[in-house]
């Protein structure tokens, strides 16, 4: 046999050329009978059970798991229901109070012993982890069982620092985590082990076509004696997983998996008052520039979607590249993947393993088959992959239209889609056009043009001329429709942490409207003969006063009935243009801390001087005493000091990852945020929530306290004299919970801040799962006057969202 040089001349079969050319090897399978026998072994009565208060217990139902490589049976396992579901969350309970019994380092020991058993028993991890999922032993081996080891090691680190590093703290308590399967054991590290960390115990249900090595992780924890109860494990398909998200008992849920089920989970837990964070899918851009070095960008690509067969949330599925360059980098990536390898994933030598099930395999078929229909153009190897299992080609689609499905649907397969475009400006445009917002790539040669481009991209994760670099020290998570929260770093332990605080509030009081009817003496008219001159404050949009759309307005009485004054009754419409004027002063977010600092200071100066007025007018709505409504006045010209104080130095972090180079942990805005004030402390309420925000350079509508509303419209023409620019602090008077509600529909809000009733609380989360919006809701009372509850790093930490860009240096 012989193979063409391509120069004519033969080259003999066998020969070093023959080789090169073909890069065939031959079969290099890693041995697998250990692990086939403790699958055969450890579940004696033919199938494992869940793993429940430190016991493993049997399930009346059962199911199969499957071998993605072959389609073939590998292990049977327990299909948890809703009685096993309470067993394993009753154990958690029970081990609660030992478990937070244990000082730091008696819980950093357990972490430790845990990552040291990983490391131990890493092989098989790595070989029972390919067989259940069908991912190469390469990267099992090589990066997600050494990933996993390096996460409960760095959590251990957490442990022994908890009190010191997080002061005023304390778990949540029980914790439900759900993950998916296309990382298993990391998920499951990466769930666990900060959970672990701060003192919380964990009910964890693994997905149904990958639940192996988490039953192994089960036995591991087993042999080491963690106290049972503090790591439940139940297995099940959609139906266990709900049955844990709806669990009264549990406080916080972690949810890792498609944007669909995030929904219905964020609407299952609205109102529960149940911490939520949802990592879910992705639509990540790889931007290849023109000075690019191609060969690594190749390289690139290869790690960026046809790792993990492509079943990555932050795959590189989009690739964005300039115009002059693209038909030298399709031939180049062309002939890569002629060579990329597909087969067995026992196999040392080959590139792309075995997709999860069948039906992904249908799901990835029939999204390529949309894309050639839309007209797009399809590229795969010449090469078949193996007929027996679920396997994908690595394809490559080019000419594709940014609108078109397979560009903005996650295909979740070894599918790249490309699309080419000319300036900066327009790749960072083509690079947002998506509804997610999990990771980016930037690939130049010229930094300035990387680190510009870099903070543009919507995306919670941005590698630098690299991809798919993940440590537990860096922060890892989304914007927009790619969930909210963070794992890894410190900043993913806050997901498992509450402020003491937050444990004694009551709710929020009721103030009543006192006696409104027609009798009722009204202050504007009863002090004196002549009517007083009409002063009715509008709403303030763009940095104006504004007529509400609906042209009525809403009496505001004084607690003991009497009409103190009125304000516009906003609606719909005045919510639309204020985002719209949010929108309009983005300007605003580029401003340096310090200059925020400034304005900051000057509306604190402005208040300051109309501080008895300010007074007054509180006062004269909240009845309370003169006193009170000094210390409300007072209170908000501290608290604008504050945050002026804090414009220039909530920085953000650089993180200490394996890596020849640095992760920057920035610190960004989130960009439009709706706020819903209390209504106690109608100054000191809007002050408390609008100032962190503006000082981290979010833009802001407000819907002041419905109640109380007057302070916040005099509060105009101090933003007015403040050098405040248009659109920064809108603020529409009216009904709070209709209008948060509007808010919270509106997909041009990023965020919402909801200080109101439970029942606004539940509406408002229920509505924010259309667009995954992130929303800190409370419904109970807080002490806005007493620095330590109403003012600080808890609103710093929730005005910003953590990016994390990582740049690799050297040659
Ligand atoms: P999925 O979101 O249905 O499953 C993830 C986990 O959630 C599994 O453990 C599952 O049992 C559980 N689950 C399902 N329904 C639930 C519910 N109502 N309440 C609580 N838990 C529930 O993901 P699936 O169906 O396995 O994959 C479908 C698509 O999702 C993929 O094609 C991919 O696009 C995306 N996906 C994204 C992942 C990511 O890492 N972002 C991971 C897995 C899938």
């Amino acid at each position: 046999m012989t193979t063409s040089t391509g120069a004519g001349a033969a080259t003999p079969a066998g020969s070093v050329r023959a080789l090169y050319d073909s890069m065939s090897y031959g079969p290099a399978p890693e041995g697998d009978a250990p692990v086939r026998e403790w699958i055969r072994t450890s579940a004696p009565s033919g199938a494992f059970g869940h793993y429940i208060g430190g016991q493993w217990v049997q399930a009346t139902e059962q199911f199969d798991v499957h071998e993605p490589a072959t389609g073939k049976p590998l292990a049977r396992v327990a299909q948890g229901s809703i009685a096993d579901v309470n067993a394993a969350v009753a154990a958690a309970r029970a081990a609660l109070p030992a478990w937070q019994a244990l000082d730091d380092h008696g819980r950093a020991r357990w972490l430790y012993a845990i990552a040291r058993g990983i490391q131990k028993h890493a092989r098989h991890f790595a070989v029972l982890e390919s067989l259940d999922n069908g991912k190469p032993i390469r990267e099992t081996r090589d990066i997600d069982i050494p990933l996993v080891a390096r996460h409960f090691y760095h959590h251990a680190g957490w442990a022994q620092l908890l009190s010191s590093e997080f002061p005023g703290t304390h778990a949540y308590g029980v914790v439900g985590q759900v993950i998916p399967w296309n990382f298993p054991l990391l998920m499951l590290a990466w769930k666990v082990a900060p959970a672990l960390a701060a003192g919380n115990t964990v009910v964890l249900k693994p997905a149904e076509f990958t639940p192996l090595t988490a039953l192994r992780f089960a036995e591991l924890v087993h042999e080491i004696g963690l106290p049972p109860g503090v790591f439940n494990l139940v297995t099940g398909d959609g139906s266990t997983g709900a049955a844990l998200v709806d669990h009264e008992g549990v406080d916080k849920i972690a949810f890792t998996g498609s944007t669909d089920v995030g929904r219905v989970i964020r609407k299952a837990t609205a109102g529960s008052g149940k911490g939520l964070s949802l990592e879910l899918g992705g639509k990540s851009p790889f931007i290849v520039f023109e000075d690019a070095d191609l060969d690594s960008v190749v390289e690139g690509v290869v790690d960026a979607i046809w790792f993990n067969q492509g079943q990555v949330c932050c795959a590189g599925s989009r690739l964005l590249v300039q115009e002059g360059i693209a038909d030298r980098l399709y031939d180049k990536l062309r002939d890569r993947m002629e060579r990329l390898r597909v087969g067995a994933p026992l196999d040392k030598s080959i590139d792309m393993g075995a997709i999860v099930a069948p039906v992904q395999l249908d799901r990835i078929r029939s999204l390529c088959a949309q894309g050639v229909e839309e007209g797009a153009t399809c590229w795969q190897p010449s090469w078949g992959v193996p007929a027996e299992g679920a396997f994908h080609p690595p394809t490559l689609f080019t000419n594709v239209a940014p609108s078109a499905t397979i560009a903005q649907v996650e295909i979740f397969g070894p599918v790249l889609v490309s699309m080419t475009f000319r300036t900066p400006e327009e790749a960072v445009a083509l690079a947002n056009n998506t509804p997610f917002g999990l990771a980016a790539s930037v690939w130049s040669e010229n930094i300035n043009l990387a680190l510009d481009v870099a903070p543009k991209i919507k995306a919670g994760v941005v590698w630098i001329n690299s991809t798919n670099l993940f440590d537990a020290a860096a922060g890892f998570g989304g914007y927009r429709e790619s969930g909210f929260g963070r794992e890894g770093g410190r900043e993913g332990l806050w997901e498992y942490l509450k402020l003491e605080r937050a444990h004694h509030g009551a709710p929020l009081p009721v103030i009543e409207g006192g006696d409104t009817d027609a009798e009722a003496e009204s202050d504007m008219t009863a002090s004196g003969a002549l009517p007083t001159i009409d002063r009715t404050p509008k709403l303030f949009i763009g940095g104006k006063q504004a007529r509400p759309d609906s042209g009525y307005t809403r009496t505001v009485r004084s607690l003991n009935g009497h009409a103190v004054g009125e304000v516009g009754d906003g609606n719909r419409k005045d919510i639309r243009n204020a985002v719209e004027a949010a929108h309009a002063a983005s300007g605003w977010a580029k401003l340096t801390g310090h200059q925020r600092a400034q304005i900051l200071y000057y509306i604190a100066e402005n208040l300051s001087a109309r501080s008895e007025e300010f007074a007054a007018r509180i006062v004269a709505m909240t009845g309370d005493d003169r006193a009170a409504g000094d210390a409300e006045v007072a209170a908000s010209i501290s608290r604008l000091f504050t945050y002026a104080a804090w414009a220039d130095k909530h920085d953000g972090a650089v993180h200490d990852v394996p890596l020849r180079g640095v992760a920057l942990a920035m610190h960004e805005p989130i960009g439009v945020v709706g706020v819903a004030c209390p209504d106690p402390y109608p100054l000191l309420g809007l002050v408390s929530l609008v100032a962190p925000l503006i000082a981290t350079g979010n833009r802001v509508v407000a819907v002041p306290s419905a109640r109380f509303p007057l302070a916040a419209t005099d509060f105009y023409s101090v933003l007015e004299t403040s050098d405040v620019p248009g659109g920064v602090v809108n603020l529409v008077t009216g009904d709070r919970d209709t209008l948060s509600r509007t808010l919270a529909d509106h997909d041009d809000v990023d965020a919402l801040w909801y200080f109101g009733s439970r029942a606004g609380a539940t509406t408002v989360e229920r509505a924010s799962a259309a667009n995954i919006k992130r929303t800190w809701t409370e419904w109970v009372g807080r002490e806005w006057l007493d620095p330590r509850s109403g003012e600080g790093r808890e609103f710093l930490r929730r005005a910003v969202q953590v990016k994390n860009i990582w740049i690799p240096y050297g040659e």
